[in-house]
C-alpha cells in the first residue's frame, strides 16, 4: 500500500543491497511507501549500524501493506550467494526495482593499502552491484521493464580515500555503459550521486568529516539525511523518470559543482543568517 500522501509510483519487488543500515534503509521505507509490494534487504548484516529496529520491521510500520525480507547477503561474496537474494526475490513476484547501495569505505594512505584492501573494496563496491546488475537483468529483460539504480559517490577523488573513490567512479562508469546496453530492452540504468550524509559512514571517517567539515563549504549549508538521497532513487525508479536512462542525479547540496571560497576571499558574497 502506498503513503497516504504519496501518487503509487511503484509496485512489484524491489531489492536494495546494504538495506539495513543509513541510506540503504531510507531507500527501502521509501520505495515501500511509493508502492513497491515487496521490499529485499540484501545486506550482510540484520541490525542498523545507528540502532533500531531492523529495516523490515520499520517498512512494515510506515508503509502498512508492503511487505519486506532480510537476506543475509555478503555483496562482495560469490555469485552463488548473490543468486540466493533473487531466488528469495522471486517468490514474491516481478522484480521491479535493483539498488546497488551497500559499499563500504576505508580511510588509508595509498602506500599503506594492502592487496586484501584492494580486493576487498572492489568486490564489495564494484564486483558485487555488477553481479547483481546481471542478475537482475536476466529477470528485467524477459519483462521489458525494470530499473536498476547505482549509489555512487561526489567523492570523485580524495587524499587517503583512492581505493573508495576509484570503486565509485568505475561503478559509476559501468552505470553508464549498461545504460547503453539495456536501454533497448527497455531496463533504465541511472546512478544517484550522493555528497555527505549523515550515516555511520560518514561519522566513522577519522578525523570525522561530519565533525570537521565546515558547512559552509556546502552551498545548502549542512549534511544531507539519507531520505534525501531515498527521494532521488524513488523518483528514478518510477515512470516518472521514463525517459532518464544512464544519467546521474547529484544529492549533495551543491558541493560539487561549486568552487568553496571562505567568505573573507569571496569578496563582497551573500552571508548566510
Ligand atoms: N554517507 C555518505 O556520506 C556517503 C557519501 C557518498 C556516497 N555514499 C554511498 O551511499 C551508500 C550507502 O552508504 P551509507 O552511508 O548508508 O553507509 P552505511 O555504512 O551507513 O550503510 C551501509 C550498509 O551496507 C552494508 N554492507 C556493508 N558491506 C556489505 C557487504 N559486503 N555486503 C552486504 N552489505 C554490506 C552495511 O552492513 C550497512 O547496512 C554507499 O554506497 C556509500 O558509498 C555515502
Amino acid at each position: 500500500m502506498s503513503h497516504p500522501n504519496q501518487a503509487r509510483l511503484l509496485s512489484g519487488v524491489a531489492i536494495v543491497t546494504g538495506g539495513s543500515s543509513g541510506t540503504g534503509r531510507a531507500i527501502a521505507v521509501a520505495l515501500a511507501e511509493a508502492g513497491v509490494e515487496t521490499v529485499v534487504v540484501a545486506d550482510i548484516r540484520e541490525d542498523p549500524r545507528e540502532g533500531g529496529d531492523p529495516t523490515p520491521a520499520l517498512v512494515e510500520r510506515t508503509a502498512p501493506g508492503a511487505r519486506a525480507v532480510f537476506v543475509s547477503c555478503n555483496v562482495g561474496g560469490s555469485r552463488r550467494e548473490i543468486k540466493r537474494v533473487f531466488e528469495v526475490a522471486d517468490k514474491y513476484g516481478r522484480l521491479e526495482v535493483l539498488v546497488n547501495n551497500a559499499a563500504i569505505f576505508r580511510a588509508q594512505t595509498f602506500l599503506d593499502v594492502t592487496d586484501y584492501d584492494l580486493s576487498l573494496t572492489i568486490d564489495v563496491n564494484l564486483r558485487g552491484p555488477f553481479v547483481f546488475a546481471q542478475e537482475a537483468a536476466r529477470r528485467m529483460i524477459k519483462n521489458h521493464q525494470g530499473s536498476i539504480i547505482n549509489i555512487v559517490s561526489c567523492a570523485r577523488g580524495a587524499a587517503g580515500r583512492t581505493v573508495y573513490c576509484t570503486s565509485k567512479a568505475a561503478l559509476a562508469s559501468f552505470t553508464y555503459s549498461l545504460a547503453a546496453e539495456l536501454g533497448p530492452a527497455g531496463v533504465r540504468v541511472n546512478a544517484v550521486t550522493p555528497g555527505l550524509i549523515e550515516t555511520a559512514m560518514a561519522m566513522q571517517d577519522q578525523p570525522s568529516p561530519v565533525a570537521t567539515l565546515r558547512l559552509d563549504a556546502i552551498p545548502i549549508g549542512r549534511i544531507g539525511q539519507p531520505r534525501e538521497v531515498a527521494d532521488a532513487v524513488v523518483f528514478l525508479a518510477s515512470d516518472r523518470a521514463s525517459y532518464i536512462n544512464g544519467a546521474s542525479i547529484l544529492v549533495d547540496g551543491g558541493v560539487a559543482n561549486s568552487l568553496f571560497l571562505p567568505e573573507s576571499a569571496a569578496g563582497d558574497g551573500m552571508s548566510r543568517g
